[in-house]
């Protein structure tokens, strides 16, 4: 017993439950967490956190498209986020002529604002557990099938009782894998406009160089409004609506931090698997992240080097690069973390004590004793449909003309059930504006070497009976080449009308519903064919089946878990939705004699300026500023200019944008990356190590001021200085 209670303890430490880890509920804050933050320096009441009464922070505070939050800061509707989460609404306004990603934009007034159809942001009205009624009519004799539609009809119901009679949106949320529910009530709007952003070399200096990385310098903000009708409803882009009076949004503090300070970041993140087997862990480090990193990195050199060639492809990919390099740099340092933590030893130390444990009760040893085993099956079967799966659409999906395939299909299958002439003309009236689109960003010599690539690793790496069809066969180009996969791909866009804008638009002009026959044989439109033949018919359903029972083990093994730990207050993986996280100002040490301060400032950029490179080619009106030490308010009391600073909230991938808040509920900078050395938060935080990253709020409005001359901005929001 003795054993098992050091276990846990060990467990404890090692995880991190007794320091700062934790993504908590704003609806329980009050019950969990409040006496702990006021501990660390918290100055205000848990409603002004969050309540549905009255104001609270809440109410400041949006998810930001798809997969980032921002929060107001003026009662005109302004809302700040990250630049990289403005980032692809930046770049569609970009051409040759207009590069607002190099140069930067500004709006000097209202009417300048630029509308950007599709971005949504999404508050919440309020929160409420439904568990109780959700799981009400659940007993532990059904099976998963019965449980989950008795569990999605509740949800349904729920749902409608919750909108109705409002513009609102709801939707019910599983926390803890399935044994706890939420309802979400949300108001969205969807007019938001561009305001401001910094030139890339300001919002996305060090580029992916220092992405992931401290010490950091950069401004990674930008600045958009919501708009909505004359009443304050969300309505769509109308040159009659009038920009959004928020219910709250926050004041900003330019008095700094110190080492020690309470800080909390509220906002979204997105993803998180903190109470998972050592055999997930296991899959994560030694096939997912390698997998994931070494397709990435193919990709990665083939895009970077086109970049390098070319203005206009540079802008074309720009975005692109971003998104695979940062998900490669990621699961870098998250393979790295696991290892150095010992992970997958805690997690096996961690299981045994939990074993023990169910084995010395005879409920828990019959409802929980065989749940690792099973577990480990489990993975068995999963690994090398997950390692398929991961082929199938990182690297067969990859080249974007396969994509591009995927897009014509639902032509391709209309054209098979015999539609009328209309049917066909609508859909490819709408296929014409998607191919539009499509090749706005595509480089036909670019996109061809990285199918060569994709050819190349998924020939290499997967074998034969989990790869598409295309696939079966190449040793008659191996044979003929010493670069088949080149040959092969050259062979392919070659022929196929999906490699180039030209040729799709020629294609679909006299396009008739017998040509789905020519599509079927066009090398690349068949090469997608093969691709979801292969997910259909050989991975999908072995996949979806022991995923399935990975879900309901999980869900179990949570329920177990709650009870092991049960002195200790959990919380809930992260899963988009609104959380909380709190922790102080802090450095620390990423390495044997090596310590990190806890900011950057001004210097460090003009350290890292090299007009070589273009991640680092600092703007000169920046250095003039510099200079001539022209920081306004903005200066920190030690006269420098602060750029980022580091904290130890437990924050994740949608926690970009976010506010970071001081004591006082003011803002003092926004979330918007971690540190390499503590990537592995996901699936395990480590106090020592994991650190949050945010932009000084005062370095943004330092650009925003001195560097863009948008002082109207300033006046807008409330400043305590
Ligand atoms: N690492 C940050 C996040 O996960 C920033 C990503 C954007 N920046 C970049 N250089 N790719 O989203
Ligand atoms: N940059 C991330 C985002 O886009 C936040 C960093 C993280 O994963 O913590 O949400």
């Amino acid at each position: 017993m003795k054993k098992v209670l050091f276990s846990v303890l060990l467990f404890f430490i090692s995880y991190g439950l007794i320091a700062d880890e934790g993504m908590w509920i704003p609806l329980l804050l009050k019950d969990y967490n409040y006496e702990d933050m006021v501990r660390k320096g918290f100055k205000l009441s848990a409603e002004e956190i969050y309540d549905i009464n009255n104001a609270s922070m809440k109410d400041a505070i949006v998810i930001f498209g798809g997969g980032c939050t921002g929060e107001m800061i003026s009662n005109e509707g302004l809302l700040i986020t990250n630049h990289h989460c403005g980032y692809g609404y930046i770049q569609k306004h970009s051409s040759v002529e207009h590069d607002y990603l190099t140069d930067g934009f500004w709006a000097m007034s209202r009417d300048e604002e630029l509308s950007n159809p599709g971005l949504k942001v999404t508050f919440l009205i309020r929160m409420e557990d439904v568990s109780e009624r959700v799981l009400r009519d659940v007993t532990d004799e059904m099976n998963e099938e019965q449980r989950n539609s008795i569990i999605e009809a509740a949800k349904k119901d729920i749902v409608s009782a919750a909108k109705e009679g409002t513009h609102y949106q709801a939707e019910v949320k599983p926390f803890f894998h399935g044994n706890q529910y939420f309802l979400f009530v949300n108001e969205v709007f969807e007019d938001v406009r561009l305001v401001g952003a910094p030139p890339s070399s300001i919002g996305k200096f060090g580029g992916d160089t220092d992405n992931w990385m401290w010490p950091r310098h950069t401004g990674d903000f930008s600045l958009f409004r919501v708009y909505c009708a004359p009443d304050g409803s969300p309505a769509s882009y109308s040159e009659e609506n009038i920009p959004l009076k928020p219910k709250k949004h926050f004041p900003i503090s330019l008095k700094g931090y110190k080492p020690g300070d309470f800080t909390m970041v509220f906002g979204y993140p997105g993803s998180t698997t903190q109470y998972i087997p050592s055999y997930a862990v296991d899959l994560t480090m030694n096939v997912e992240d390698p997998a994931l990193i070494e397709i990435r990195e193919a990709k990665l050199n083939v895009i970077k080097a086109a970049m390098n060639t070319d203005t206009k492809i540079r802008i074309q990919y720009s975005s692109k690069a971003a998104s695979v390099a940062n998900g490669w740099k990621k699961w870098i340092g998250e393979v790295r973390g696991l290892k150095r933590l010992n992970a997958l030893e805690k997690k096996i130390r961690y299981e045994k004590a939990f074993t023990k444990w169910a084995q010395n009760n005879r409920t828990y040893s019959q409802k929980y004793g065989n749940i690792l085993q099973e577990y480990q099956e489990a993975y068995n079967t999963y690994k090398p449909y997950r390692h398929a799966i991961l082929y199938v659409f990182e690297a067969g999906f990859g080249p974007d003309a396969i994509v591009l395939a995927r897009k014509m299909s639902g032509l391709y299958f209309l054209s098979q059930r015999e539609p009328s002439q209309s049917n066909i003309d609508a859909t490819v009236a709408d296929l014409k504006n998607t191919i539009e689109s499509h090749f706005k960003d595509y480089h036909e010599e670019t996109d061809k070497k990285i199918m060569a690539e994709m050819i190349k690793l998924y020939y290499e790496n997967v074998e034969s009976n989990l790869r598409p069809e295309y696939l079966q066969d190449l040793s008659k180009y191996q044979k003929k080449f010493d670069n088949y996969a080149e040959a092969y791909a050259e062979a392919a866009y070659n022929k196929s009308v999906l490699a180039n804008k030209e040729s799709a638009l020629t294609f679909l002009d006299s396009y008739k519903a017998k040509h789905y026959k020519k599509l079927a044989k066009d090398p690349i439109f068949s090469m997608y064919l093969n691709l979801m033949n292969l997910y259909q018919n050989k991975i999908a359903s072995p996949y979806n089946n022991v995923n399935y029972t990975i879900d309901s083990l999980n869900r179990v093994y949570m329920e177990a878990q709650m009870l092991f730990l049960k002195d200790s207050t959990l919380y809930p993986d992260a899963n988009f939705t609104l959380r909380i996280t709190y922790g102080e100002v802090e450095g620390y040490y990423p390495a044997d004699g090596v310590e990190y301060k806890y900011y950057t400032t001004l210097e460090g950029i003009m350290e890292k300026d090299n007009p070589e490179i273009y991640d680092y080619d600092v703007p000169d009106k920046l250095k003039d500023l510099f200079y001539n030490k022209n920081y306004g308010k903005y200066a920190d009391s030690d006269g420098t200019m602060h750029v980022a600073f580091i904290a130890t909230n437990h924050t994740s991938g949608g926690n970009s944008g976010s506010p970071v808040i001081d004591g006082n509920g003011n803002l003092i900078g926004v979330n918007f990356d971690r540190n390499w050395e503590g990537t592995m938060s996901d699936i395990m935080y480590d106090p020592d190590m994991c650190r949050n990253i945010s932009i000084d709020i005062r370095y943004a409005l330092f650009i925003v001021d001195k560097f863009a001359g948008a002082t109207h901005l300033i006046d807008e929001m409330t400043i305590i200085e």
